[in-house]
């Protein structure tokens, strides 16, 4: 079973962060499958939320397609800098989307990496 998956609070989005943000959906016939969520920050970055995919989709391209939406909606928002916290699932999967290594942090599941995209 998938690491965030085993814990359903780290699915979960904060609603401050989708009021505040744009949410990215994609859909696969007709039906959602996936969603990212971008909040700018005051330091002019912004987070990356998700992407997450539907299980049975991974490994079709659509969370690379949600952060490539993602990156130019935060380009849009004049943010420099787009900032991801993955899991150590996810930590490839941004690596493979242009992400670098930026830190650590720590959270109630445990240390996690935060990664970061440049939009210049
Ligand atoms: C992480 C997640 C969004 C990836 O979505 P996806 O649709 O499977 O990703 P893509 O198919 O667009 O993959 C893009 C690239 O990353 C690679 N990749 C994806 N998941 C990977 C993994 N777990 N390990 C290694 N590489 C991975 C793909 O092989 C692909 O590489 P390629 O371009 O060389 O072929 C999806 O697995 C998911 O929703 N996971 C659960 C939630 C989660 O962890 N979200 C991340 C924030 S914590």
């Amino acid at each position: 079973m998938p690491e965030s998956l085993q814990h359903p609070a780290a699915l979960e989005l904060p609603a401050d962060h989708i009021a505040a943000g744009l949410v990215i959906v994609f859909e696969h016939w007709g039906a959602p499958a996936g969603f990212a969520v971008v909040v700018p920050r005051d330091d002019g970055a912004a987070d990356i939320d998700g992407p997450f995919v539907e299980p049975d989709l991974w490994r079709g391209g659509i969370g690379r397609k949600l952060v490539e939406e993602a990156a130019q909606f935060a380009q849009a928002l004049e943010a420099r800098e787009l900032f991801a916290s993955a899991n150590s699932r996810s930590e490839p999967f941004y690596a493979k989307c242009g992400f670098k290594h930026a830190g650590r942090v720590d959270t109630a599941h445990g240390p996690i990496a935060v990664m970061s995209r440049s939009l210049a």
